[in-house]
């Protein structure tokens, strides 16, 4: 196990009908709020209304900033900074999902920054330095970002999508209520669990051996969405399926599997540059490339930790420890396909001329990957058999 400064400081309140400590714990930062949110999905479950409720019955003062797309834009992180200037704003609220609260945590550093706030992406986690206090509703699990200190943002004018990791960025408090994700689309239910399923292979695909603990968590957490991304898919109200992919999602990323070794990440770094460029759903851009990430690596050097992973994940036995690591990988597909995410990258509109440009975007803060270093030759064959 490698050394760790341990800080997972999120105060969680969850369950149903958990939004009633919303007030209280906005008051503590001050009665001045942003409140941020994405393109209605709270005002048709009537979870806008609650939260309005909220404010007036606490005298909190709220200047609003709604209309966050998936794929969040720096342009509108910018109106949020203005706003917070313009109004003295406190703290900020963020009512959505990854999108929403990511724009949020880089309004409250943003607000701090003298210059604009796409620098911080640009010059890294270093020039973050401090944010105004932020508190989330979750109404989407899949992220992490309700208990984790990352920002990921859009600039639509240079078509790179980065992202910033600093603990001043962790929300003070996350409000999850798993019945607010009964809405979800079924779409999104199996891009929300793809992107879980992802954080916890990138953090289990580590270069670090001697990690029996963090492993064995990884693997309860993996059988977790295996288990209950399904349910959720064919109930969508089931209660103790969002319940399970809910919190599962929050401690799949906000910091615990990853203290004591060190975690991969190419998969995302490679999707990140994919969305950027097509603005395709991130969960759905990690169940394409997730299996061909792991054709690519598996090799003598990294069998054992294939072998691992489909034995004590989806129970395969075998004596053959080629075969046994490569039916983890198809288990893996076929999970993915079974939850209806898309195989290939032209079936979600990219085109092969772009692959080359998608490497060099990729590889903007260098080569990809702890667990196996990808440089531009093998990013670029990753993407070529995924298309
Ligand atoms: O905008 P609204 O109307 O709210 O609709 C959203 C949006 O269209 C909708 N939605 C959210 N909750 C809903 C709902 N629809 C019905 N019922 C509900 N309860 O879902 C759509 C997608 O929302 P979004 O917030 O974009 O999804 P997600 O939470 O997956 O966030 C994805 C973004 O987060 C980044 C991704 O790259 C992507 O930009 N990531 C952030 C991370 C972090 N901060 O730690 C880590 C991740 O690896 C990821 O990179
Ligand atoms: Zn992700």
């Amino acid at each position: 196990m490698l050394n760790f400064n341990y800080n997972v400081s999120t105060r969680i309140f969850f369950g149903r009908n958990s939004i009633e400590h919303l007030g209280d714990e906005l008051k503590q930062y001050g009665t001045r709020v942003l409140f941020v949110s994405g393109q209605g999905s709270i005002k048709k479950t009537g979870l806008y209304d609650t939260v309005i409720d909220i404010f007036s019955q606490n005298g909190l003062v709220y200047h609003e900033l709604s209309g966050v797309q998936p794929n969040p834009r720096i342009s509108l992180v910018r109106q949020g900074v203005r706003l917070c200037r313009d109004h003295d704003i406190q703290c900020i609220v963020a009512v959505g999902g990854g999108s929403v609260i990511d724009s949020a945590k880089t309004i409250a550093t943003g607000y701090y920054h003298d210059g604009d706030p796409w620098d911080l992406f640009v010059l890294g986690d270093a020039s973050v330095k401090k944010a105004l206090p932020i508190g989330t509703v979750l109404t989407f699990s899949g992220t992490g970002s309700e208990m984790n200190g990352n920002a990921v943002i859009s600039n639509e004018e240079t078509t790179e999508k980065l992202a910033i990791h600093k603990d001043v960025l962790r929300p003070r408090f996350s409000i999850l209520d798993p019945t607010y994700t009964f809405s979800m689309s079924e779409n999104q239910t199996a891009a929300g669990t793809v992107d879980i399923f992802s954080h916890i292979l990138e953090q289990y695909f580590s270069p670090t051996r001697d990690a029996f603990l963090q492993n064995r968590l990884a693997e309860g957490l993996l059988k977790t969405c295996i288990q209950y991304g399904p349910v959720a898919l064919e109930a969508p109200r089931d209660y103790e399926a969002r319940a399970q992919l809910m919190w599962t999602s929050s401690i799949a990323l906000n910091g615990l599997l990853g203290y004591g070794r060190v975690s991969d990440w190419a998969t995302h770094g490679v999707e990140h540059a994919l969305s950027a460029m097509f603005d395709v759903t991130h969960g759905v851009g990690l169940a394409i490339l997730t299996p061909y990430w792991m054709e690519l690596v598996l090799s003598d050097e990294t069998m054992s930790k294939f072998v691992e992973y489909a034995r004590n994940v989806w129970m395969i036995t075998g004596n053959n420890d080629r075969t046994v690591a490569k039916e983890g990988i198809e288990k893996t597909r076929e999970f993915f396909t079974a939850l209806g995410m898309p195989q290939k990258l032209r079936d979600v509109g990219v085109t092969q001329n772009a692959l080359v440009v998608m490497v060099e975007k990729a590889v903007v803060h260098g080569d990809l990957g702890k667990f196996k270093k990808l440089g531009k030759p093998e990013i670029l064959s990753l993407l070529n058999n995924a298309f």
